[in-house]
């Protein structure tokens, strides 16, 4: 068991949520989350056609949902458009000359970007894109930094039906490759370079790599001047995205699109070796992100909200674009590092801009408590008035900060459990009805139907851990694994019987509430981010030097996880510091930063069973400094744990 999972075990603090602030919410207290809760599951036709009323419908539904398990089409026979949604019908009310997105650069520049102005440039670079043959239902990769025109980018894919997939920007040029070669992309929107810890991450470059072996589908790379930085031209592949503006207008009608027209493909480790391309649709998936801004953020217009998160996450997608642009709030983006200049850019963008509702990551959260209270205190955070977590579980002491020297013990946290899959949240609380508990993600949110099974799938009794699952379909799950149904089929709804297998693992309390303790597949969860063991492992053994490789997880006190590499090495090489570094790099280069190794062990061989199984179990414990518990029977050679014991030096 892990620190942070005995620390939650032993957590009874409740904080209910202040009068003053459920006066003013949408949802007011736990009776009337239970009603609409029971509602939504009960009736859910009654229910999300309520809901889906608020978006506005170029054609109305003729059945709410179709589930032909394990594939769901919600709002059949409706039409719509995402960018529709999230500009122009904001257009002709007060909101049209409010700011839609509020930017800050690392190196300090500012952009207030009216939803006038967003709809303008929207329109303006659809047509762009239009001018360059790019057609209903291909596929884009968008590999840019956290600008304005990311989403920018974003929106205007989605209005005119072209399906995106946004690459994080701390992806490899291999990763690109193999996503463009996944999804059939023709086209790649990217950037020159951009701003990272004062350095220029070079966008453009990692593009160029990406493609220059041929054999792709890619005809176009249009690309946006950002950092300045000098970058390659490929005459009759790239443009430059300002001067394509020059040849074209600002006319451009959002096309109707079907309620199940994919709007985005967005990949995410899993326990194989290939990350997966996670399929969205659009009327779906812009309900669940827009319903979860309503009710969990609870947005309102004169809030200014920040989402930190990446544009290249799905938090990115849904809570910095999507969700609050249907809402018509102001959301706020930030281009850099948390630390850059200094640890107070945070504290320091939130006073400026009156930031009102903030949502981020635990571990951003501990690098905060670890740099020191005297960077928030230097500040003025009196604007905020509603926290939110996501990515990984809470520890209760992270919480406790969080509320007590971020939130000044006035605001409520609401910590929402969810993932690329569901496309919204699903386990999380309410902020104006919800009393909380540090570590917890609570209760499900409307027409979730989660439970915590055991292996045969029935419900196991409180305090019991077992495996989390939902048990009806909901509108902004993913539809299926872009170009394989089978492996959609297998990973999600294969487990048990009519349930969606998240992947983590779980406890409910005796009043409810969902403990996720964290991924029991073979994915780490590293500083919010998912990487596959397997993925790391396939990189790892494509170096000349490696025989075999076998990653696992230990605990670290900010990233939550760290990642440990075991490896053994072929014969006659040389296994030392030099080597070492290479294979750090190399995962670097074939991942990207993200995955790069905390530590990488050499072994002569490592614990396998009799059948040949790598015994991961005792490679975490080893990893983590713990002494090898447990059943050790099957295991081949026992005299390997002894010289597996030696961390890094
Ligand atoms: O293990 C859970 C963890 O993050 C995983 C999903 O990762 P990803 O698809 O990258 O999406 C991250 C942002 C939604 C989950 O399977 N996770 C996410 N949020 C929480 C969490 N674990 C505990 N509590 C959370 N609030």
């Amino acid at each position: 068991m892990s620190k942070n999972t005995a620390n939650q075990l032993s957590e009874t603090r409740v904080f209910k949520p202040a009068k003053e602030f459920s006066k003013k919410a949408r949802i007011q207290n736990m009776a009337q989350y239970r009603a609409l809760w029971e509602e939504s599951v009960k009736r859910p036709d009654k229910f999300w056609a309520r809901e889906a009323a608020d978006l506005c419908w170029n054609k109305k539904w003729l059945k709410v949902l179709d589930w032909q398990e394990p594939f769901a089409k919600w709002f059949v026979g409706g039409r719509l458009n995402v960018a529709e949604n999230c500009l122009d019908r904001h257009l002709g009310t007060a909101r049209q000359n409010k700011a839609a997105i509020i930017w800050e650069g690392e190196p300090g520049e500012r952009r207030v970007i009216t939803y006038q102005q967003l709809h303008r440039e929207v329109c303006l670079f659809a047509n762009v894109l239009k001018r360059n043959k790019i057609k209903k239902g291909e596929r884009v990769l968008i590999y840019m930094p956290m600008i304005p025109e990311a989403a920018i980018a974003m929106l205007a894919c989605a209005r005119l039906g072209i399906v995106h997939s946004v690459v994080f920007g701390g992806f490899s040029a291999e990763s690109i490759k193999d996503r463009v070669a996944d999804c059939g992309a023709v086209a790649v929107i990217t950037a020159d370079g951009g701003y990272r810890r004062g350095a220029i991450v070079p966008l453009k470059a990692n593009v160029d790599a990406a493609l220059k072996d041929g054999g792709h589908p890619v005809k176009r790379v249009i690309v946006f001047r950002r950092a300045g930085n000098d970058i390659h031209i490929e005459e009759g592949r790239d443009v430059w995205w300002h001067r394509e503006l020059e040849y074209v207008d600002a006319n451009c009608p959002p096309v109707p699109l079907d309620s199940e027209a994919p709007l985005f493909i967005l990949y995410t480790s899993g326990s194989t070796g290939k990350p997966k391309g996670i399929l969205h649709s659009t009327a779906g998936y812009l309900l669940g992100a827009h319903i979860s801004c309503k009710y969990v953020f609870d947005l309102r217009d004169d809030d200014v909200y920040w989402c930190t998160a990446d544009i290249g996450w799905v938090t990115g997608h849904s809570y910095v674009v999507y969700g609050p642009l249907s809402m018509g709030a102001t959301s706020l983006m930030y281009e850099g590092a948390p630390n850059w200049p200094d640890n107070g850019r945070f504290w320091k963008i939130i006073e400026e801009f009156s930031v009102s509702v903030l949502y981020t990551a635990p571990t951003a959260i501990r690098a905060f408590i670890k740099w020191g209270d005297e960077w928030p205190k230097k500040h003025d955070l009196s604007s905020l008035r509603l926290l939110g977590t996501v990515g990984e579980p809470i520890n209760p002491e992270a919480w406790m900060w969080y509320h007590n020297v971020i939130g000044g013990g006035r605001c409520p946290i609401v910590d929402t459990w969810w993932q690329t899959e569901t496309g919204g949240h699903m386990i999380t609380s309410l902020p104006g009805a919800t009393p909380t508990k540090p570590g917890t993600a609570t209760l499900p949110f409307f027409g979730v139907d989660a439970a915590v099974v055991d292996d045969n799938g029935q419900e196991v009794p409180p305090n019991t851990m077992g495996k989390l699952v939902i048990r009806k379909p909901w509108p902004s799950m993913l539809r299926t694994v872009w170009g394989d149904k089978a492996r959609y089929k297998k990973t999600y709804w294969s487990e048990f019987k009519g349930m969606y297998f998240a992947g983590d693992g779980a406890r409910r309390d005796k009043d409810g509430y969902f403990w996720i303790t964290g991924r029991i597949d073979d994915v780490l969860n590293v500083a919010g981010h998912r990487i596959g063991t397997a993925e790391v492992e396939g990189a790892l053994v494509s170096h000349p030097a490696v025989a075999e490789a076998a990653v696992v997880g230990r605990p670290d006190e900010i990233k939550g996880q760290g990642v440990v590499c075991f490896v053994t090495v072929k014969q006659g090489v040389k296994a030392d510091y030099a080597l070492r570094d290479a294979l750090k790099k190399h995962v670097r280069t074939m991942i990207g930063p993200v995955a790069t190794p905390d530590e990488i062990r050499f072994a002569e061989v490592l614990p396998k069973t009799r059948s040949g199984k790598i015994m991961r179990r005792l490679l975490k414990q080893i990893a983590a400094g713990n002494a090898v518990t447990g059943d050790t029977t099957t295991l081949e050679d026992f005299s390997i744990l002894a010289k597996l014991g030696s961390a890094e030096d």
